[in-house]
């Protein structure tokens, strides 16, 4: 391989965020990670992912720290390394599409805190609600990223992709990745689309995806020989599973080889050290559930994520209806056609999951429609690659129903003024205004919390063992 061009594969480190969000319901907390930022540093990762996703939320609500703080920790800690963060554009760490003054304010005050990456990606692949974040990030010269949602159907050819990354070049994004949330992407699946890819655009490219399936670390072997810029991989004690690779492997694969990383492997094993006790007392308190950590093959054979399968499990055992499982799983690629056949991801995930349900149980077709598939179906998270089913929609909203075809957003007032007069007493920090938009009662919450420990008032512990998010 000595005339062979070196080309050392970047890794992008997930423990502080994807690894715990996917394993241990994203209950790591900021003094567990902090000792071991200075060795992170010295890896010599592309980047370190440790903020958004679901750590906002978790921070406030089950660890009562704040999320800003943990930032800014984090932005002390390490010196030579990136720092990256997920965010999911309009809706940007919620679960509700903000008005734009909301989103382009939260991007800059991350970029203020220090991220220098942001990931931006929207369930709908509608790259409409990505725009505003995307051009907020140009302006405060942080690297936006624009993620695609990886799924499989009839719309999602190569071509597909390779149109949407084009776009992605022409919106002004500074990388693209492709976000295997569910484990989707099979090896020589990966070979092809990256290849294309890499002709279809001069962006680098990132490969984001999850071990769920069990293909993980081969997609990677042969998206790196296809050209594939930078791996998303998690050091051991919390890799595999419903979480990434692991770093160490990666790391050996490549070794020798013209991709070699030159990563220090007693230093990654140091770092593994480290984590490892903090995983057994996961596994002892149950917060691990070791479940999560086999293969999951179902996750290819129907296509979904293998969270939406145990979300599914658990909505027909509360109807005492398991014997219908089957039937459902039957049920959720035909919602998903007649949905515009969006990738399983959350928000659409929990929709398409919870219409089949409906659709089963009812024993009828969109006799029942819930909010989400109203609307979905009403244009209101943004446009689908497929159209909807004419008949499905004409049923769950009439005949006369206003359809929205428009960005989401421009139907929406800016609203900062407003929370800002809302959240004003609590103010301790700018930011202060940002957490209570995305969570005004959480935020509250905590914020309360805040200053009767000012005060030193008890409250007791914070409830850390309770409550899941969606992988
Ligand atoms: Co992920």
């Amino acid at each position: 391989m000595a005339d062979i061009e070196k080309k050392p594969i970047k890794i992008m480190e997930t423990i502080l965020r994807d690894a715990h969000q996917s394993l241990i319901a994203t209950r790591m907390t900021t003094e567990q990670m902090l000792p071991i930022v200075d060795k992170m540093d010295k890896v010599g990762y592309h980047a370190v992912e440790c903020w958004g996703g679901a750590t906002f939320d978790a921070s406030l609500r089950f660890l009562k720290e704040d999320p800003w703080e943990r930032l800014r920790k984090f932005r002390d800690g390490f010196k030579n390394t990136k720092l990256q963060m997920l965010f999911r554009g309009q809706n940007i760490l919620g679960y509700r599409p903000y008005a734009d003054d909301v989103v382009s304010y939260f991007v800059q005050k991350s970029v203020a805190n220090g991220i220098d990456i942001i990931r931006i990606f929207d369930c709908l692949n509608d790259l409409r609600n990505l725009q505003t974040a995307v051009s907020a990030a140009n302006a405060e010269k942080a690297e936006a990223q624009v993620a695609l949602s990886y799924t499989l159907g009839d719309a999602y050819t190569l071509e597909y992709w390779v149109e949407i990354a084009k776009r992605i070049e022409d919106m002004g994004a500074d990388s693209i990745c492709i976000k295997d949330m569910a484990g989707l992407l099979v090896p020589y699946e990966a070979s092809r689309l990256i290849k294309a890819l890499k002709e279809a655009t001069s962006l680098p490219i990132e490969l984001h995806t999850h071990y769920t399936s069990g293909v993980a670390s081969m997609t990677y072997l042969k998206a790196v020989e296809a050209g594939v810029d930078v791996i998303d991989t998690a050091v051991s004690p919390f890799a595999l599973g419903t979480s990434q690779p692991a770093t160490e492997v990666m790391v050996e694969t490549f070794r020798g080889t013209p991709y070699d990383t030159g990563f220090d492997q007693s230093l990654l094993a140091e770092i593994a050290d480290y984590f490892r006790p903090i995983r057994d007392e996961a596994l002892a308190s149950g917060l691990l559930n070791p479940k999560n950590m086999g293969v999951d093959i179902k996750t290819l054979m129907y296509q979904v994520p293998g969270g939406m399968l145990s979300n599914l499990t658990s909505q027909l055992k509360e109807q005492n209806a398991e014997d219908k499982y089957y039937d459902v799983l039957a049920e959720v690629p035909r919602v998903r056609k007649d949905l515009g056949e969006p990738p399983l991801v959350t928000p659409s995930s929990q929709i398409v999951g919870t219409q089949a349900v409906f659709n089963v149980l009812m024993g009828e077709r969109y006799k029942m429609a819930t909010k989400e598939t109203k609307d979905i179906l009403s244009g209101k998270y943004g446009a689908t690659v497929k159209p909807f089913n004419e008949d499905v929609r004409k049923k769950v909203l009439g005949e006369e129903a206003e359809i929205i075809t428009c960005r989401p957003a421009d139907l929406l007032e800016d609203e900062l003024d407003t929370l800002r007069g809302e959240c004003e007493k609590w103010m301790q920090q700018e930011e202060d205004v940002l957490t209570y938009a995305l969570f005004p009662q959480v935020a509250t919450e905590f914020f309360k919390y805040r200053e009767a420990q000012q005060t030193k008032v008890d409250y007791g512990e914070a409830d850390v063992k309770h409550g899941s998010y969606p992988v």
